[in-house]
Parts: structure tokens; C-alpha cells; sequence
């Protein structure tokens, strides 16, 4: 019966299997009606029995059909469920692999788009950490914010929390001299340096025409390209005001902000959490989003206990060690898996 149904299956899609159900069961009973009164017929004028006989003759005969009837119903009601239940599981399990293979490959694109920001954070703060902790900063921001923006859910934070790493991608394209330059630069050495939004933008830009439109690239896009921006229209590239700011330049404005003041760089010192508390303070309302800088003075306490976590660990010999550590690490294991094959 299930090996009928299966052949059957192909020209009904699901929906329509339980009026294929009900189509069977009504021609079963249109058959067995028409076929009784013509057995009827037949008994009665080919056998001389009496009409009471007859009559019994035709209830047990139609007792026998009903009987018929219901079996079969049940019968194909059951093989029909069973199918359904069987193309249903084999759905959810062909779901359930569609889902992670997608997880595995977004995860591998993740990795690798924050490898790229790494290597371009390297060139200017020596460990790369500076990533990790503007990702701890904007997570704070972000979450303090969702009461206020709807769109900020528990999705858009982790999303904020990677695409944060990419706002300095574009430093690629800034010569040493520049980036690395001690002291004031001259106006035009700022004007190269601030092509950096734009380089990063266009760089994000390129990945997007390859991947298409996402969610996470879009994100990094506007955070590239928006985090020298400021509330009063005063920042860059293109001097956009308030609102129009997206929200996520908008945090990642002040994470930055506030980990470059706090971080010791080859050409200057770090600043203490007072000191630039103080002055966020000044720029609330001008530099930053009034709300941002609100939830930041809210949760300041853990931005301090991140930046002294930071420069208890932030030493260059010890990240060097670390660095070391890792790849030996990796050596051995690989080492240890080709013995194994071998
Ligand atoms: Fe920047
Ligand atoms: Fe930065």
C-alpha cells in the first residue's frame, strides 16, 4: 500500500494528499453501493427467496461492505499518516544539515574576514587586541542601548560585536609614515589619513559584490565608513549629523574612542579611565551620540575593568610570548597528526 502511495505521490504535492484520502475513499464507496444493488438485483430475480430472506441477505451484505469500507479507510488513513510522518522527519533532518552547513560556512567567513582585521589592526597597536576589547565595548553599548532601538536584538549585538573589528580595515592603505607618525600630522598627512573610512568602505564594498548583500558585511560597511563620523556633523568622510549616522558607527564611534585614548601606541601614552571619562564628557552631545555617551557614563565601571584587564596583559614581550606559545602549539599538533598518518 505505502509502495502505491509512493508512486502516487509525485503528481499530488502534500496538501493535497488528504483530498487524494478522501477521493479514494468516496470511489470505494460509490463502487461497493453500485455494486451491491446490482448483486441485489441479480440474487433477487435469479433465486426464488422470499422477501424476508432477501432482506437479511441484503443487511449482511451491507454489513460485510461497510466492514470493507472502514478497514480500508483505516487502512489507508494509517499508510498515509505513516508516509507523512516519514517525509516530515526526513524534512527536519535535511533542515536541521542545510542549517549547519550554513553555521559552518558563515563561521569560516566570520574567521576569516576577522583575520583580515587583525592583520590590519597590527600595524598600528602592536597586538591586534585592540579588536577583541572595541568587541567587548560595543557589546556593553549595545546592550544598554536595546531598550531604546528595537532593532537591537540579541542577533544584531553579535553581529555589532564582529563588525566592529572591521572599522579600521581601510589603514591597509595608509603609509607607515603616516600611520605610525608621532606627534601632529599636517593637513594634508590627516587628509590621507582619514581615506581610511573610505578605503575600508570600498574594501568591504568589493567582498559584498563577491558574497552579495548580508546582513554582517552591510553592517561593516557602515561602521568602516561612519566611525569618524560625529553627532554634530562635524566628523568624516562626508559630515553626516546626528541620526543619520547609522547606530552602529554610532557606538563603534565611542568603543573606539575610547580604547585608542586608553592604549599605550608606539607614538603616544595611554590615557587613564578618569581622564577619558572626562573627556567623553566634553564631547557629549558634539563627538558622540548624547544616548551613547549616556550608557556609557551608566556602565563606565565595566569599561575601566576591561582597560585594566587590558594593561595588566597588553605588555609587547608577553603578547610576543603568547604569539609563540600559540604557534609552537600549532607545530606540535601538526607534527603529531602527520606521525599519526605516517
Ligand atoms: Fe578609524
Ligand atoms: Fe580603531
Amino acid at each position: 500500500m505505502i509502495g502505491i502511495l509512493r508512486k502516487l505521490e509525485w503528481p499530488f504535492r502534500p496538501h493535497n494528499r488528504r483530498a487524494l484520502f478522501l477521493g479514494i475513499l468516496i470511489f470505494q464507496a460509490a463502487v461497493l453501493v453500485a455494486g451491491e444493488f446490482l448483486v441485489d438485483t441479480w440474487i433477487r430475480t435469479e433465486f426464488s427467496l422470499s422477501q424476508a430472506s432477501a432482506d437479511r441477505l441484503f443487511v449482511f451484505r451491507i454489513s460485510v461492505a461497510f466492514c470493507v469500507f472502514m478497514l480500508t479507510g483505516v487502512i489507508l488513513f494509517l499508510a498515509s499518516k505513516r508516509y507523512q510522518d516519514a517525509l516530515e522527519q526526513s524534512n527536519v533532518k535535511l533542515n536541521k544539515e542545510v542549517a549547519k552547513q550554513v553555521r559552518a560556512g558563515l563561521c569560516k567567513r566570520n574567521a576569516l574576514i576577522f583575520g583580515l582585521a587583525k592583520l590590519a589592526d597590527y600595524r598600528d597597536t602592536d597586538t591586534g587586541a585592540h579588536l577583541e576589547r572595541i568587541g567587548l565595548y560595543a557589546r556593553i553599548l549595545a546592550d544598554a542601548l536595546s531598550p531604546k532601538y528595537p532593532e537591537i536584538n540579541a542577533k544584531w549585538i553579535d553581529r555589532i560585536v564582529l563588525a566592529s573589528s572591521l572599522h579600521d580595515i581601510g589603514k591597509v592603505g595608509i603609509p607607515d609614515s603616516i600611520l605610525l607618525k608621532p606627534g601632529r600630522l599636517t593637513p594634508d598627512e590627516r587628509e590621507i589619513m582619514e581615506k581610511h573610512a573610505l578605503i575600508g568602505a570600498d574594501t568591504l564594498l568589493a567582498i559584498r559584490a563577491k558574497l552579495g548583500a548580508d546582513e554582517f558585511i552591510d553592517m561593516g560597511i557602515e561602521i568602516a565608513l561612519q566611525h569618524h563620523e560625529k553627532w554634530d556633523g562635524t566628523g568624516y568622510p562626508f559630515g553626516l549629523e546626528g541620526t543619520n549616522i547609522s547606530l552602529a558607527a554610532r557606538i563603534v564611534a565611542l568603543a573606539d574612542f575610547y580604547d585608542a585614548v586608553t592604549s599605550k601606541r608606539v607614538y603616544k601614552e595611554a590615557m587613564s579611565h578618569e581622564e577619558t571619562a572626562e573627556l567623553i564628557k566634553s564631547l557629549h552631545g558634539s563627538h558622540f551620540a548624547p544616548d551613547v555617551a549616556d550608557v556609557f557614563f551608566a556602565n563606565q565601571a565595566e569599561f575601566n575593568a576591561i582597560r585594566a584587564h587590558n594593561q595588566c596583559n597588553d605588555q609587547s614581550s608577553l603578547k610576543i610570548m603568547n604569539i609563540e606559545h600559540i604557534a609552537r602549539q600549532f607545530i606540535d599538533e601538526q607534527m603529531q597528526i602527520r606521525n599519526l598518518a605516517a
